[in-house]
């Protein structure tokens, strides 16, 4: 999960390489590198650490780069090897002619290491990615022409690549391929761009190519050519990009999350806004093709997501067996794609992504797709690899997520869920009209009350303060709200490493409360409803080891003020769309600890905002 980006063209690529590579920052950011044509020869450039270094590491080099117009860029997530500056792309053959930018992983990297090796090529790094370079040089050396290099090598290659490649005896040209991972050629008038994704360059052009797996391009300023897997020539297909080039600003706030946690009532509202028109009226999901036939026949639901993404389809499957009445089983991607799952035409299969590349949400959604599975995607990047495998689509529109951790993206995936099973019990009519009437005046009332909450956070924040020095935190639900404590607890430990974690409450008495004591801080969600009074018993036995009690809660019972040594108050809200309302103040409580710490929030250490490896 590394980005890459390319150019050729008549422009200057130093600032088009590294522009596309800051848009790329969130892929990873633990090390980079560039490789540009400077006259007879490609120069070769790489930094430990985030771009700035890169940068700072170019700027004595400024003059030998500006007249070049072609090149290619890395920015990575270390999977072979620790972040250094051998390890960092691009990768060179032992002559150094070849260059090459690789985003994936070389799963058969250890065979064809052993074999390249005996045959005299010496490996500088400890990267999967430099076999690639060695084995294209190998190709070149019988073939003398790239193109046809690289075809030979990735018949040997196993695993997941998008790939850059430039020759020092074929200058001014770049030759791409790619197998499980995305690259995306921009089209302009005597230039082309090549990236892992589209904010890399849509500031210059919002056309595009999507490379199909195994197609190899090869890229002049003033050509391009395609041919698939078996050499024959692929007519390219253009498309217009349905993308505004966005400025990614902070718009005043100092960090992305809290700029993105801000943005979630207008979130909730845009979707809305063309989905649920009011009250009375139906749900309107317009790609979403289940039919009363379709659903007639399911009988059964699979999700299959990773991370956050997984916390919002655990909601997703308390609200739809209520709703809908249909079972739904909730799986982690990377669980599912290894064991033999029971998936059929009868089975509705959600898959459910931010970014729509998790590369296991990818690789389940295929596997069941084989299976003959209906699959439903819900995604906030409808352009993705994840929606061009859909049979349904259900868009998010949480607009781009910068922050690593997900907020915004996680209100609209919940929102979307509450639609998806609204629109289904509509269908099957499986609930009483006048209720899910209410259900939606309730839905459309969530972002004043989100609002509420975040025009009055000093409470939140003081909360924050009071235990950010804490090394465990232990936040505990029933119901509904129980993934919502695991999603509070990864928001907390993926921006301030503390070691977080989220229990149903009833859990508590049969193992975790043997590790309560004076210097644990035991958050309770504690939204009315039906699990209310025994979700307080189970905080009076954590309250009896001498835990330090803190209570999210819409309730005013005054017996709170007692048992709880913090209270955090939210706008009163129905119990089935709690989930909404409650994860606000813990995304909250996470920023705020983090922050107090010093962490960097945006960027915390060893995540990628895109996990494009299996
Ligand atoms: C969320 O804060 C995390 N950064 C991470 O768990 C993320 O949700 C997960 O990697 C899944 O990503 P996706 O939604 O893009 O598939």
């Amino acid at each position: 999960m590394c980005g890459i980006v390319g150019y050729v063209g008549n422009k200057p690529v130093l600032d088009i390489l590294l522009d596309g590579l800051e848009q790329l920052e969130y892929r990873g950011y633990d090390s980079s590198g560039i490789a540009v044509q400077c006259k007879d020869k490609i120069n070769v450039y790489k930094a430990v650490g985030k771009l700035k270094a890169l940068r700072e590491e170019l700027a004595s080099h400024a003059y030998e780069i500006s007249k070049s117009t072609v090149g290619i860029g890395h920015i990575r997530w270390a999977t072979h090897g620790a972040p250094t500056v051998v390890n960092a792309h691009p990768h060179t053959c032992n002559c150094g002619k070849l260059v090459l930018v690789h985003n994936g992983i070389i799963e058969n990297y250890k065979e064809l290491k052993a074999k390249l090796e005996a045959e005299g090529c010496v490996f500088k790094s400890q990267t999967d990615t430099e076999t690639v370079a060695h084995l294209v040089a190998q190709k070149y050396a019988l073939t003398h022409d790239l193109t046809k290099a690289v075809a030979l090598a990735v018949k040997e290659i196993e695993g997941a690549f998008a790939l850059e490649i430039m020759h020092n005896d074929e200058p001014n040209k770049l030759v791409i391929t790619k197998r499980n991972a995305p690259l995306v050629i921009g089209v302009a008038p005597d230039e082309y761009y090549a990236a892992s994704d589209i904010p890399a360059f849509i500031k210059h052009t919002n056309k595009a190519i999507y490379l199909s797996d195994d197609q190899i391009a090869t890229l002049t300023a003033d050509s391009l050519e395609i041919i698939d897997k078996n050499g024959c020539k692929v007519e390219p297909k253009i498309e217009l990009l349905p993308w505004e080039p966005v400025a990614l600003s902070k718009m005043g706030y100092k960090h992305f999350m809290l700029k993105e946690i801000h943005e979630q009532p207008d979130v909730i509202r845009n979707i809305l806004s063309d989905k649920l028109k009011s009250p009375e009226e139906n749900v309107i999901l317009d790609e979403v093709k289940l039919t009363k036939e379709t659903l007639r026949n399911l009988n059964r639901i699979q999700v299959i997501a990773c991370g956050t993404s997984l916390h919002a389809a655990m909601i997703g499957k308390y609200i739809i067996e209520d709703l809908c009445g249909i079972p739904v089983d909730v799986e982690a991607s990377s669980e599912y794609i290894y064991r033999k799952t029971v998936t059929d035409a009868h089975t509705l299969v959600i898959g459910v992504s931010q970014s729509g590349e998790t590369a296991d949400t990818l690789t389940a959604i295929k596997q069941s797709k084989a299976r003959g599975s209906h699959i439903l995607i819900i995604t906030n990047r409808p352009d993705s690899a994840m929606a061009r495998e859909a049979d349904s689509l259900l868009s998010v529109n949480a607009g781009i997520e910068v922050s690593v951790a997900a907020t915004k993206s996680y209100i609209a995936q919940l929102t979307s869920f509450y639609l998806l099973a609204l629109y289904m019990a509509e269908i099957k009519g499986t609930y009483p009209v006048s209720e899910l009437t209410n259900f939606k005046h309730e839905m459309l009332m969530l972002p004043q009350k989100i609002e509420q909450i975040l025009s009055n956070m000093e409470n939140i924040r003081e909360c924050a303060r009071k235990y950010s020095a804490t090394r465990d935190f232990i936040y505990i639900a029933r119901g509904i709200n129980y993934p919502t404590a695991l999603e509070g607890a990864l928001k907390l430990k993926e921006i301030s490493y503390i070691n977080a974690t989220g229990y149903p409450a009833g859990e508590l008495k049969h193992g975790p409360i043997a590790m309560l004591d004076e210097s644990m801080p035991v958050l309770s969600i504690l939204m009315k409803g039906a699990v209310y009074e025994k979700l307080l018993s189970n905080s009076e036995e954590a309250k009896a080891r001498n835990a330090r009690m803190i209570a999210l809660t819409n309730s005013q019972d005054k017996k709170l003020d007692e048992l709880f040594d913090y209270i955090i108050r939210v706008p009163d809200v129905a119990e089935y769309l709690s989930p909404i309302i409650a994860i606000v103040p813990l995304q909250l409580i996470a920023y705020y600890i983090a922050e107090f710490l010093g962490k960097d929030v945006d960027q915390p250490r060893n995540l990628a905002k895109s996990v494009t490896v299996e």
